[in-house]
C-alpha cells in the first residue's frame, strides 16, 4: 500500500471514518445536552434536591428502575446543573457520586465520602465507625450540604447481608447540627426494598422516584438525537434506527441496550466497508451484543455462583426440566465436596440464585405445593455452551463440568 493509501486511512479514522462522525456519543458514560422522556424525573430530582442552594435540608430520596431507565445519567445530570448554579451564586454544595458495585465494601464507600470532603483517610485499616466519627467531624465543620448518591447501593447490602451503612447514613444527620447529608440512592433491583431494615427504608425512602421502562417509541427519540450527531450524514437507514429501538423495548426498555446495538451496528457496517447501516447490520449486532454480554457476566462470576451455575447445567442435562431449589442445593453441596469448598448455607444459596436469575443466567419461578410451602423452578436461562466456554480456563470449575455428581438421576457418581 502507498503512503498516501495508508495516510487515506488514518485520515479517515482521524475524522471519524466513514460510518462515524464521532462514535463516543455512543457512549454510556456521554452526557448528553438534553435527556429526552425524563424530564419528569429531572424536574422531582430538581425540586428534591434544590433547598440544599440555601443549605435547607433535603429529603433522602431512592430512586429504582430497571437497567437502562435512566437513572445513572439523570442524577448525575440534575447534580451537575445544581453544582453549576452553586458555583454561580457562591453557594456551598458539595456532591459525591460513589457506585457501591465498584466501590465493593462499607469501607471503600464511606472512606470515599471522607475524601470527597477532603478528609485524607487510608485505603485500609480503620474501622468503620472511626470512618463515621470523620465523616461526622467533616460535616460538622463545613457547615454545609452534602449530597450522596449511592449507585446500585443493593450491590453493598446483598454482599454484606448488612445494612448498616445505609441505617447510620441516614441517621448522621440527627446529630449534626452544623452541615448535613443527603442521600440519593439508586438500585435496578424492584425487590432490592424487601432487603432493608424498616428504619432504613423509612428514612432513605422519604422521596421515591421512579423509571419505568422507555417504550419503542421513547428510545426511537433517545437514539435519534445521539445518532444525529454520531452517525455521518445520510449512513444511518431510519428502519435500522427502529429496529435498534424495538429490540430494545422488546426486551424491558433499556436505553444502554438500544445504543450497544446501534454502535455495535454502525462497526459491523464500518468493518465490512459498507456506506449504509441497514437492519441487517442491526441485526447482526443484536447476536453480538448478546453474546458479549453473556460472556461478560458469566466470566465475572464469583467462584460459589460458578458452581451453582453448574449444578444447574448438570441438574437440567440429566432431566431437561426445570429443578427445584432443594436439589439444586443437594448437588451444589456434591458439587463443592467434590471440589473441596466449603459449601455456603441454604440461605445464601438462594441470595446467589436470586442474583443469577436477576442477570438473566438463569430463569427462577416460583411455585406453591399448597401446605408443603413453595419453592422455586430453576433453569438456565443461557446455552449451556456459553457457560462451558466461559468457565473453561477456570481449572477448578473446568474439573467440575465434567465431574458427575451424586443425586442426579441417570448418574451413579464416581
Ligand atoms: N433519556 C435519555 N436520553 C439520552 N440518553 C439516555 C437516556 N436515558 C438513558 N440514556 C443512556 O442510556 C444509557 C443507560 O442509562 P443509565 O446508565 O442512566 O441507566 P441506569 O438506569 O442507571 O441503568 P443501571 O440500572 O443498569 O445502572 C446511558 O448511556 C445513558 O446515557
Ligand atoms: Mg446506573
Amino acid at each position: 500500500m502507498s503512503q498516501q493509501g495508508l495516510d487515506l486511512i488514518f485520515e479517515q479514522i482521524l475524522s471519524g471514518g466513514l460510518v462515524f462522525r464521532d462514535r463516543n456519543l455512543l457512549r454510556h458514560d456521554y452526557m448528553p445536552a438534553t435527556l429526552p422522556h425524563r424530564e419528569e424525573q429531572i424536574r422531582r430530582l430538581g425540586s428534591v434536591l434544590a433547598p440544599a442552594l440555601s443549605r435547607e435540608r433535603v429529603s433522602n430520596l431512592f430512586a429504582y428502575g430497571k437497567t437502562g431507565t435512566g437513572k445513572t445519567i439523570v442524577t448525575r445530570f440534575v447534580l451537575d446543573r445544581l453544582q453549576r448554579k452553586a458555583k454561580d451564586h457562591g453557594r456551598a454544595v458539595d456532591t459525591s457520586y460513589v457506585n457501591c458495585r465498584l466501590a465493593g465494601t462499607n469501607y471503600r464507600v464511606i472512606a470515599d465520602l471522607c475524601r470527597a470532603l477532603g478528609e485524607d483517610v487510608p485505603f485500609t485499616g480503620l474501622a468503620v465507625g472511626e470512618l463515621f466519627d470523620r465523616l461526622r467531624n467533616a460535616l460538622q465543620s463545613r457547615e454545609s450540604a452534602f449530597l450522596v448518591v449511592l449507585d446500585e447501593i443493593d450491590a453493598l447490602v446483598k454482599r454484606s447481608d448488612d445494612d448498616s451503612l445505609l441505617y447510620e447514613l441516614t441517621r448522621i444527620n440527627e446529630r449534626l447540627d452544623g452541615g448535613w447529608i443527603g442521600v440519593i440512592g439508586i438500585s435496578n433491583d424492584l425487590h432490592f426494598k424487601d432487603f432493608l431494615d424498616p428504619r432504613v427504608l423509612s428514612s432513605l425512602g422519604e422521596e421515591e422516584l421512579v423509571f419505568k421502562p422507555y417504550s419503542s417509541e421513547e428510545l426511537y427519540d433517545i437514539l435519534k438525537d445521539r445518532a444525529e450527531q454520531a452517525f455521518q450524514e445520510g449512513v444511518l437507514d431510519d428502519g435500522a434506527l427502529r429496529l435498534c429501538s424495538a429490540l430494545a423495548a422488546g426486551e424491558h426498555g433499556d436505553a444502554r441496550r438500544a445504543l450497544d446495538l446501534l454502535r455495535v451496528a454502525g462497526e459491523i457496517g464500518e468493518r465490512a466497508k459498507e456506506e449504509r447501516i441497514l437492519e441487517s447490520h442491526v441485526r447482526m449486532a443484536q447476536q453480538k451484543v448478546e453474546h458479549d454480554r453473556v460472556t461478560e457476566v458469566l466470566s465475572s462470576l464469583p467462584l460459589h455462583s460458578r458452581i451453582l451455575l453448574i449444578s444447574v447445567l448438570h441438574l437440567e442435562s440429566a432431566r431437561k426440566e426445570s429443578s427445584v431449589t432443594g436439589d439444586v442445593y443437594e448437588v451444589y453441596r456434591g458439587l463443592c465436596s467434590a471440589a473441596a469448598v466449603e459449601p455456603l448455607t441454604q440461605r445464601r444459596i438462594s441470595g446467589l440464585l436470586n442474583e443469577l436469575d436477576i442477570m438473566g443466567i438463569i430463569n427462577a419461578r416460583v411455585v406453591s405445593f399448597g401446605r408443603y410451602g413453595r419453592t422455586k423452578k430453576i433453569r438456565l436461562g443461557v446455552e449451556p455452551q456459553a457457560v462451558k466456554s466461559a468457565f473453561g480456563n477456570d481449572e477448578l470449575v473446568r474439573g467440575l463440568l465434567e465431574y458427575a455428581p451424586r443425586g442426579l438421576p441417570g448418574h451413579q457418581g464416581r
